[in-house]
């Protein structure tokens, strides 16, 4: 597979990942999951991180991927490779690993004092990957070694971060979010 190939591979095998945390932004609000319980001084997740937001994010994410599946005999016509399309236990790990990946990053926020809504440079742009991939690891192993072969996954680690900055530069400016980040 050449190059555009392996990118236009990597965006579309993550596109259930990186649906849910911008669904999220949008449903947010209610309950937040640590129900205000704190560690040491700090919330232990903080109201960013709320029921509402978790379970809409994993569902858009969940949907896109059922979605894609349908689409992708079109899609790889129309593009030249073999695009994947998602078994129900792959889209479910790259949705909700997302998810827990960013929960997970606002756990360490929490813990290295950072207010709601502060930056983690490098955190930010690659939390919900490594959670998404390691659930979608967990809960599909064999579609996951298919899928994301050492050249897809390089390809996902250098995209995912300009994406992430671009999409959030876009939420932020279009008044979605609070911060660019
Ligand atoms: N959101 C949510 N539930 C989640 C993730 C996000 O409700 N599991 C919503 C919240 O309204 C949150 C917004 O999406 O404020 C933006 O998400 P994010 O940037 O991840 O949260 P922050 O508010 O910046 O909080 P943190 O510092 O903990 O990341
Ligand atoms: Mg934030």
């Amino acid at each position: 597979m050449d190059v555009f190939g392996v990118v236009v591979t990597a965006v579309w095998a993550m596109l259930p990942a990186y649906v849910p945390n911008n669904a999220a932004v949008l449903a947010g609000g209610g309950r937040p999951i640590d129900g205000g319980r704190t560690m040491g001084d700090s919330r232990l997740l903080g109201d960013g991180k709320t029921w509402r937001g978790t379970l809409v994010g994993t569902l858009a994410g969940l949907a896109l991927a059922i979605l894609l599946s349908m689409l992708a005999p079109a899609a790889s016509d129309l593009v030249g490779y073999a695009l994947p399309t998602f078994p129900l236990r792959a889209g479910l790990g790259l949705a909700f690993g997302a998810m827990l990946g960013d929960i997970g990053a606002s756990f360490l926020k929490r813990r290295s004092g950072r207010e709601r809504g502060a930056a983690f440079p490098g955190l930010d742009q690659l939390d919900f990957v490594v959670g998404a991939l390691a659930c979608a690891f967990v809960l599909a192993p064999s579609w996951f070694g298919e899928t994301f072969t050492v050249p897809v996954l390089v390809a996902i680690l250098l995209l995912t971060p300009l994406l992430h900055v671009l999409t959030n530069g876009i939420a932020y400016a279009l008044g979605l979010k609070n911060e660019p980040w």
